[in-house]
This record gives C-alpha cells, sequence and structure tokens, in this order.
C-alpha cells in the first residue's frame, strides 16, 4: 500500500556549511555514502547520499564567488558530479567519463560567473546517472547576486527549494529500480523510463507544511528520472524564474509544466486562503495518487512586507540573425548494437566524437527534433527558445538549460557559447533515454 498523503511534515535539507572560506573562495566538502533514511514513515530505505542524506544539502552560493566542492566517493560504484545549470569550466563540468572511483576524492570548481538561479547538481555517471540519481545523489545549488537581494521577494523560510521527484518502494522500504541489467543500459521494458509511484518532495511522500498568510517563494525543481509534472494550486501563481534565473517581469499563471531537469521559480499569495484552509499542489499530468505533490496547510497569520516588483531583471535577447550556423539535432529512437537505444542525429554517445564544435563567442541556432516526447538538456551555456513547432513562445525571452521537446516536435533555441572552452555534453534528461546513450557531446574551440 501506498503511503497516507499529507501525514508527513515537508523537510527543508540541511544549507550546507563552507569548510572553509579565503577570500574570494568557499570550499565545501560533499562525501557521498551509503546511509538509511526514513524516507516513509516507519521504514528505513538504504539511500546513497550526499552527506548520507537524501537530498543532499543545499549550497546556497554566491554569483562571483568561487565554490570550491571537493567530493568524497565513499560508495561501492564510480561517480561523477554535475553542477545543473552551472557556467563551469570543462574539467569541473562532471564530463560522463571523468568518473571519481570509490574511495577516491575530486575538487570540482565552480566560479559562477553567472546570474542568480536555481541550480540543483546531481550525479552523472555514464550509463548510470538513472539508477545512481534514484538511490538519492542529488540536492539543490541556490545561485544568489545583488541584483536579486535587492527585490523585496519572500526570504527567509518564506524561499523554500522543493526538489520533486518520484520513487517506487517495495514493502520493507527498499526502492525498487527495475532498469538495471547488471551491465550498462537499461532494460528495454523501460525504455520509456522509469516512474515511481510515490511522489516525493524533499525526499518525504506527498508532504504537508504550515504557512502563513503570505507570500513564499517555491523554487520548484523537477529531479524525476523520467515524470514531467503539470503543477497546480488550483489558484494564481507568480512564475519570477526560470532555469536560469530572473524572468524580466512576472509572469501569472495557473499551472506549470516541468519536464526532468527544469526549474520554476514561483511565488504563491496563501493570504488569498483562510486560516485552516488546505491548498494541494497538484500534478495535472498524473492520475490517482501521482495526480497529487503536497499540501499547504494555511494556519496562521504573519506579517508579511514581502512583493513582487513588476520588473524583476533585464533579459537580453540573444539575437538568432547574429548566428554563425544553425545545427540539427534529432532525438529519436533507432537500433544500437543489436537492439534499440536512443540516439542523437542516428548516433549513441561516444565520449571521444565530438557532434559539433562551437566557437568561443558564436552566437548558435540550434534545431532540437524528436520523435516521443524528449527533456532535451545542454551544458555550460543557457540558451533561449525561439520557437516550438515554428510558434513564437508568449512572452519575452527566459533563460534556460532544459527544454522539453513534446511528440514529434521542433524547438529552436539560440545560444552564445562564452569563457571556456572544451568538451560538454547535450542530452535528453530522462535519465534511462540518457542512459541509454541519448548524449552527444560537443567542444567549444
Ligand atoms: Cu542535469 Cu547533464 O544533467
Ligand atoms: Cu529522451
Amino acid at each position: 500500500p501506498l503511503p497516507k498523503p499529507y501525514a508527513v511534515p515537508l523537510p527543508v535539507p540541511e544549507v550546507a556549511r563552507p569548510v572553509r572560506s579565503a577570500g574570494e573562495v568557499d570550499f565545501y566538502e560533499l562525501t557521498e555514502r551509503a546511509a538509511e533514511a526514513e524516507l516513509l514513515p516507519g521504514l528505513r530505505t538504504p539511500i546513497w547520499g550526499y552527506g548520507g542524506t537524501f537530498p543532499g544539502p543545499t549550497i546556497k552560493a554566491r554569483s562571483g564567488r568561487r565554490t570550491v566542492v571537493k567530493l568524497v566517493n565513499q560508495l561501492g560504484e564510480p561517480t561523477v558530479l554535475h553542477l545543473h545549470g552551472g557556467h563551469t569550466p570543462p574539467e569541473s563540468d562532471g564530463y560522463p567519463t571523468d568518473l571519481v572511483a570509490p574511495g577516491a576524492s575530486r575538487e570540482y570548481v565552480f566560479p559562477l560567473e553567472q546570474r542568480a538561479a536555481t541550480l540543483w547538481y546531481h550525479d552523472h555517471r555514464m550509463d548510470y546517472t538513472g539508477p545512481q540519481v534514484w538511490r538519492g545523489l542529488a540536492g539543490m545549488f541556490l545561485v544568489g547576486d545583488a541584483e536579486e537581494e535587492a527585490l523585496p521577494l519572500p526570504s527567509g523560510e518564506r524561499d523554500l527549494p522543493l526538489l520533486i521527484c518520484d520513487r517506487s518502494f517495495g514493502a520493507d522500504g527498499h526502492l525498487l529500480y527495475p532498469a538495471l541489467e547488471g551491465k550498462p543500459g537499461v532494460r528495454e521494458a523501460y525504455m520509456g523510463g522509469v516512474l515511481g509511484d510515490v511522489i516525493l518532495v524533499n525526499g518525504a511522500p506527498w508532504p504537508e507544511l504550515r504557512v502563513a498568510r503570505a507570500r513564499y517563494r517555491l523554487r520548484l525543481c523537477n529531479a524525476s528520472n523520467a515524470r514531467a509534472y503539470e503543477l497546480s494550486t488550483g489558484g494564481p501563481m507568480v512564475r519570477i524564474g526560470s532555469d536560469g534565473g530572473l524572468l524580466a517581469a512576472p509572469r501569472t499563471v495557473k499551472q506549470i509544466r516541468l519536464s526532468p531537469g527544469e526549474r520554476a521559480d514561483v511565488v504563491v499569495d496563501f493570504s488569498a486562503y483562510r486560516v485552516g484552509q488546505h491548498v494541494e499542489l497538484r500534478n495535472l499530468a498524473g492520475e490517482g495518487a501521482q495526480a497529487r505533490v503536497m499540501r499547504f496547510a494555511v494556519d496562521r497569520d504573519e506579517s508579511d512586507d514581502s512583493a513582487v516588483p513588476a520588473r524583476l531583471s533585464t533579459v537580453e535577447a540573444l539575437d538568432p540573425a547574429r548566428a554563425a550556423v544553425t545545427r540539427d539535432f534529432d532525438f529519436s529512437s533507432g537500433s544500437m548494437h543489436g537492439g534499440t537505444g536512443w540516439l542523437i542525429n542516428g548516433r549513441p554517445f561516444d565520449a571521444g566524437r565530438m557532434e559539433a564544435r562551437p566557437k568561443l563567442g558564436d552566437i548558435e541556432v540550434w534545431r532540437l527534433t524528436s520523435d516521443v516526447a524528449h527533456p532535451v538538456h545542454v551544458h555550460l551555456d543557457q540558451f533561449q527558445v525561439l520557437s516550438v513547432n515554428s510558434e513564437r513562445p508568449q512572452g519575452p525571452p527566459e533563460w534556460k538549460d532544459t527544454v522539453e521537446l513534446r511528440d514529434a516536435q521542433t524547438v529552436e533555441i539560440v545560444t552564445r557559447f562564452t569563457d571556456y572552452r572544451g568538451r560538454y555534453v547535450l542530452h535528453c534528461h530522462n535519465l534511462e533515454h540518457e542512459d541509454m546513450a541519448m548524449m552527444a557531446a560537443f567542444e567549444v574551440v
């Protein structure tokens, strides 16, 4: 039987403390280890966690302040750390074959020359990202900056990371990951990706949060392997940020679609509700238990001096007319090593083969096409969506690092390659598709 919804309080992951700070540099240590966690009430679940917790601790970093994370691997398997949405030099970006061996450690350097944004970090080991993230290797990483700090947005306890993912459990509380074959790759029965039947927020099943009649900033992150959500409170939500940070101006919406890897920063004003009222965060893309996510219990009045200003930030529009080249990336299934796999431009991932060599400083347009739905993620630089099936998206441009291609869609994005030369990847963020080789390398030259 599934756990009862809204029976456990929302946990808020601990904020990581630097082991030391020197000048403009903060040093953190993240130790990956096996642990037991009480994810479901009364049951012990073996997990792999950064710091032994799932989610891992939240890292709160600052734009322009170098953040050095020493990853210590105490697991029995190799790992790779990737800062999703980070503008990171190649040697610290977590190239899928840059393994940290069991017992070894590695320093990842994040210069964070980028705007404030809701990022997350997770494992990125070639062929095994799906199972390793499923076991718990994921956490939030918030970048702040002066521009954002000057805004009167909800802060402190009213600024909450919500890491959302689905998992399945055995009766004794073990995590069930059914797709592994005992060798690299995913069993063909899980071609579509692995879905769980329990929705976790910050590691708790359908949790409840008691809130005041005030504005809250919710940093929604879809950390699921393969599930897309259509999130709704039943009332208005004010979207203030995307994968790559603040929007130019807030946008009131009724629902928010998040495919795996995507984030949305929203402000919900609970003063629109009475004390005693419950506000459900629902998933309109799910059915039954999977249509629920969490619940807010409005339980008190409190003063609130936060606001959502009409202007949030400046978002430069990248001009596609200045693109040096247009490239095509097709995301489709096809045959590979005698079976079926997920391919980009008809080829499975090869860590040594560069699918593109963009020039540093260039603007490029990438035309992405799909057979079925694929959330496409590009490392290094944020991009802007130009069109979806030839239609311009509504509203001014926003910075994204992951965009969902729905069935048989064409999505054009524009990006600029900045600051770092070297090897990076783009891939499908359905983690089973990624592990089935739907990934391509590019080298900024
Ligand atoms: Cu969130 Cu390449 O990954
Ligand atoms: Cu995919």
